[in-house]
């Protein structure tokens, strides 16, 4: 019989439950607190861990109701515990810690980080190392070549901002709401690609990024119009930002797996919601001869099923946790 594992989330401002049997998804719920949030314009810790306390229980209760199991027949249960707000990861490590032992089954500490990148073992059920993964979430923006389930080999990542962050501060120049990513992206849609904007790194810096520039020649270009007292495009800004830092991420991934000689390209984290990168990765996968394989728009950003999925790997490689494991609120992907 396959594990069954129950995954639980609250790093940022979703608490979600998730099980899962061997890699079938049984059941994912999830209870966000970001309309609250978004009244502040970004994520107010106090307030996500208070948010965390009140759904935990109901979030998990409705996972196993959803997945038509007993909490008495898990396998084992999986947590984020870092990286994140150190409150809210404390109050899924809590639960999680107390129904581990409860139950006196194993508890997993899952990086979230790889629980983004493990999003996409539940979308194909053949996905199988080695591979090159893309990640671009709200705090990492990374190529990795994947050896194994458990061994990622970073090959480049940001030198500043993490392209969600890029995302979410040129949304704020744009008067856009938090979170902003998806607000720019729909604002880019009506827009084009005209305005000229640096592209950090292009040739250079092999699998890095630099997001900071990028951000900063979007203020500028804000500032520059307004003080002139001259018309600009707000869309056409969006396009050309989005052109600018995401084109580049397609292209450094397909050079990723063409360097390791791997035919499978696989991505994860928030950013990898956008359509426009989903497409422009599309196109330059097939362009290679290389399989994509993402996850599916709503697991990229947080949710439990992909720590569930994470917690199998763990599992099956014997990686359990102590019940005094700490949050973390900055850990590297290892
Ligand atoms: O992966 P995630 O949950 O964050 C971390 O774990 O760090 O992703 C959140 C990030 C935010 O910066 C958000 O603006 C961005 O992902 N995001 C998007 C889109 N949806 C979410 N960025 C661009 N386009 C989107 N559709
Ligand atoms: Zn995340």
């Amino acid at each position: 019989m396959e594990p069954l594992i129950l995954g639980i989330e609250s790093s940022c401002d979703e608490t979600a439950a998730a099980v899962i049997r061997g890699r079938r998804l049984l059941s994912d719920e999830i209870i966000s607190s970001a309309t609250l949030q978004a009244q502040f314009g970004g994520v107010v810790p106090e307030l996500a861990s208070r948010a965390h306390t009140d759904a935990v229980d109901l979030v998990v209760q409705r996972a196993l109701d959803r997945a038509g199991v007993k909490k008495e027949e898990l396998s084992a249960v999986a947590v984020t515990y870092g990286a994140g707000l150190l409150g809210a990861l404390l109050v899924g490590l809590s639960f999680a810690k107390g129904l581990a032992y409860g139950l006196n089954i194993p508890l997993i500490g899952v990086n979230h980080i790889r629980g983004h990148l493990a999003a996409c073992y539940l979308e194909d059920d053949a996905l199988a190392p080695p591979f090159l993964s893309l990640l671009a979430s709200g705090g990492h923006t990374a190529i990795l070549y994947c050896k194994n389930e458990t061994e990622y080999e970073v090959l480049g990542g940001t030198r500043d901002d993490a392209v969600g962050e890029a995302f979410d501060k040129v949304a704020r120049v744009l008067s856009l709401p938090y979170p902003g990513g998806p607000h720019v992206e729909k604002l880019a849609r009506e827009g084009q690609p005209v305005i000229g904007l640096p592209v950090m790194l292009k040739g250079a810096g092999g699998y890095d990024f630099s997001y900071s520039g990028l951000k900063t020649a979007v203020i500028n270009y804000v500032h520059t119009k307004e003080q002139k007292g001259e018309e600009w495009n707000r869309a056409d800004l969006a396009a050309s930002f989005q052109h600018a830092a995401l084109d580049i991420l397609a292209r450094k991934a397909v050079e990723g797996a063409r360097e390791k000689g791997v035919n499978v390209v696989t991505a994860g984290g928030g950013v990898v919601a956008n359509g426009y990168l989903r497409e422009k990765l599309a196109l330059a996968c097939e362009k290679a001869g290389l399989k994509l394989v993402l996850p599916a728009k709503h697991r990229c950003t947080d949710n439990a099923a992909m720590i569930a999925c994470e917690g199998l790997i763990q599992y099956r490689a014997g990686n359990f946790s102590p019940l005094s494991l700490n949050a973390c609120p900055s850990i590297p992907l290892r």
